[in-house]
């Protein structure tokens, strides 16, 4: 199998004014950096100009970084908010904008929640929609519960051994799943690649 460093870029699913889910964002993404095994690139759906009047995988050209860092990527983590025990609707519509660049590829979830549920709804919501996408859903998530909290002013955690394990066994798991479907795509045939 190949040992060749895997690409899971992270999708940061809120443009909210103010949004807690940044800090998480960012502090995660530093932890991807961490690892050898992982190289990343931290994506925001601020930064993607949606059109009004249109929708899904016809416009993908307009979004060339996101369409290309997809067709390499092995594997991709969603931070995402909880809002009405859903996940916002640009986070949707910018997964949208892709399809075939999804399939066999492994996805992680971590959740950020105002109250002390940590974004599980989210989660279970994200999982359906994944599945249609072709993604391979991991099940070792990270939840953020009551996450203005959990940080100080700098963006650090202010209980980091809380979250040593969790981080570990999160990120443990997205580079088996990424590499285990990486060696499929490569070696094992497929329609879809
Ligand atoms: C429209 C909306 C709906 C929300 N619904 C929930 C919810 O269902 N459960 C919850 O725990 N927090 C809910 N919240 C609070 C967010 O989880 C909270 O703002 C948290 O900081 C994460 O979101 P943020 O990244 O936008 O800050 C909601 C916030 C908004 C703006």
């Amino acid at each position: 199998m190949s040992e060749d460093k895997l690409f899971i870029p992270l999708l940061l699913g809120t443009p909210r004014k103010g949004r807690e889910s940044y800090t998480v964002a960012k502090w995660l993404y530093g932890k991807m950096r961490e690892r050898d095994e992982i190289e990343t690139q931290l994506f925001d759906v601020r930064d993607f100009n949606l059109p009004q009047d249109d929708y899904g995988m016809e416009i993908k050209e307009d979004f060339p970084e996101w369409r290309d860092a997809m067709t390499r990527a092995d594997g991709l983590v969603i931070v995402t908010p909880e809002y009405n025990h859903g996940y916002p609707g640009t986070l949707k519509s910018v997964l949208d904008l892709l399809l075939p660049e999804y399939i066999h590829k492994a996805v992680a979830f971590a959740a950020v929640s105002a109250q002390v549920w940590g974004g599980v709804r989210v989660i279970e919501a994200l999982v359906q929609t994944s599945r249609e996408l072709g993604f391979a859903v991991t099940f070792t998530d990270l939840n953020f519960p009551r996450v203005h909290t959990l940080f100080d002013e700098n963006g650090d955690l202010i209980d980091e051994k809380a979250y040593e394990n969790r981080v570990k066994a999160f990120l443990d798991e997205l580079v088996w799943m990424s590499r285990a479907l990486r060696w499929g795509r490569e070696n094992l045939p497929s329609k879809y690649h």
